[in-house]
């Protein structure tokens, strides 16, 4: 990432954890990360799955590149002293960091959309060989079962109120060539009708289609366990547009 797209990473959970208990991710990571006992969060923005799998008892290595995102996470972390040992917040991208060795799990939740070509595909996955011990287990998600092929129109993604005002997100994305979208979420702060804050961040983004996981996953020396339709652990359906695959690292890459 060249500018910082997540520079409104203070929206970020009020948006996307709608009051949550626990992240719906969870049902998936935290079986495997308890087995694993360290694995690496790529992409932690908030902390808001790295936290959780810390509370549980799991040593979390972070990756972040986004300062604004890094600092929402410290602000949650500096509540939570006794996570101090169990969390290492790390500010650089999967394409380029000093990774820890032997990791038993690494995911990438809502990350890999942020990959924009097929040499930064191949340099996160040759690094995540590299970080995951033999037979540590690699969850992806945002993979889409069918390439997009219609624009979507400004569609609500949030609305929070909080005291007097209304916080709202809404989503955009226009399709700009094969599998490279630009999104655009705009930011409003309503006080009543009167709308006093509004903010439009625009960024772009690449859709990675199943086989072409499947395919990369396997030149860098993983194999395919399973095909979700979500992080509840059921298979996709026709409906599934966006999958979360789990694979193993194998001993060897084959030449
Ligand atoms: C949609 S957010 C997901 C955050 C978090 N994983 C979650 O589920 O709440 C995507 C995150 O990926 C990060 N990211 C983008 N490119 C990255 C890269 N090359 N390496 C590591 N993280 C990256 C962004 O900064 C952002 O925080």
């Amino acid at each position: 990432m060249t500018a910082d797209s997540y520079r409104y990473a203070h929206w970020y959970d009020l948006l996307w954890s709608r009051g949550a208990v626990a992240p719906p991710e969870l049902a998936l990571l935290e079986p495997l990360a308890r087995a694993a006992g360290h694995v690496l969060d790529v992409g932690a923005g908030t902390g808001r799955i790295a936290l959780a799998l810390a509370e549980a008892g799991v040593t979390v290595s972070c990756l972040e590149p986004s300062p604004a995102m890094r600092a929402v996470f410290l602000a949650k972390l500096a509540q939570r002293p006794q996570l101090f040992p169990r969390i290492t917040l790390l500010p650089d991208s999967i394409t380029t960091a000093a990774l820890p060795s032997s990791v038993g799990l690494a995911y990438l939740a809502g990350v890999l959309h942020h990959l924009l070509t097929l040499d930064e595909l191949d340099a996160a996955l040759a690094q995540l060989h590299q970080a995951l011990a033999p037979g540590g287990r690699l969850v992806l998600d945002s993979v889409a079962a069918q390439p997009t092929t219609l624009p979507l129109p400004p569609t609500l993604a949030g609305e929070v109120p909080i005291g007097a005002l209304v916080y709202r997100t809404t989503m955009r994305q226009e399709l700009l060539a094969p599998a490279i979208h630009r999104w655009t979420f705009r930011y409003e702060i309503l006080h009543g009708d009167a709308l006093i804050e509004c903010t439009d961040n625009v960024s772009i983004a690449r859709e990675w289609l199943r086989e072409e996981l499947a395919t990369a996953l396997l030149r860098h020396g993983f194999v395919l366990e399973a095909v979700y339709g979500d992080y509840s652990g059921e298979p996709p359906t026709d409906e599934s547009r966006s999958l979360v695959l789990v694979a193993q690292r194998k001993e060897q890459i084959d030449v």
